[in-house]
């Protein structure tokens, strides 16, 4: 028997039950305060990434698994790649997986001392993401990247904890080359 899949999913493109289910949009203006050198000079209105998202409708319940897309483009802000905002779920015993689907970049990690450290994300790769640590994404290609992630409905954002505690890291494009400072 052929049973016929009940809805389309496209986890490349972002669609869900037929649908593209984009969640937000972040532009350079939103971000622009991370950067070590906020580019004045550009256009504020750049799209840096995009998420989007498919999430359990009832999120608390515990077991309830989302999945995410997020589109990073290459852009750059005064030579430091495009980066996301970055931060640690708010419930610590929820962890996430990460998925490379197009393009290079780097999933940078952070544990609760402030130490940090970087795993490589092209097309392929998988990354474990521990619920004790803060995570944030890099483009540093010249094409558009693309993760997958999965992750408990429950586990929520803490973004004001990675406001806090910064990553001690930042990535640079210099004479072509990627550079960690
Ligand atoms: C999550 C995922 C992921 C993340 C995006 C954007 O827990 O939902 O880690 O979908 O939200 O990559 O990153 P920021 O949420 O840090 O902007
Ligand atoms: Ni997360």
């Amino acid at each position: 028997m052929i049973i016929e899949p009940k809805a389309v999913h496209d986890f490349y493109n972002g669609v869900m039950e037929g649908k593209p289910v984009m969640k937000s949009r972040k532009l350079l203006k939103d971000i622009l305060t991370a950067y070590e050198n906020p580019d004045k000079g550009e256009d504020p209105e750049r799209v840096m990434y995009e998420v989007y998202c498919y999430e359990a409708e009832d999120k608390i319940q515990q077991g309830s698994l989302s999945w995410g897309l997020t589109v990073m483009y290459p852009e750059c802000v005064n030579g430091e790649f495009n980066f996301t905002r970055g931060h640690i779920h708010q419930d610590t015993s929820c962890g996430e997986f990460y998925f490379g689907l197009a393009g290079e970049g780097l999933l940078l990690l952070m544990d609760i001392e402030g130490n940090a450290w970087a795993e490589k994300i092209s097309p392929n790769s998988l990354h474990y993401v521990n619920g004790k640590l803060a995570h944030r994404l890099v483009n540093t290609g010249d094409q558009v990247l693309k993760v997958g992630a999965c992750w408990p409905s429950n586990a929520g954002h803490n973004y004001e904890w990675v406001e806090k505690h910064p990553f001690p890291v930042r990535v640079y494009k210099k004479n072509g080359e990627i550079v960690c400072i």
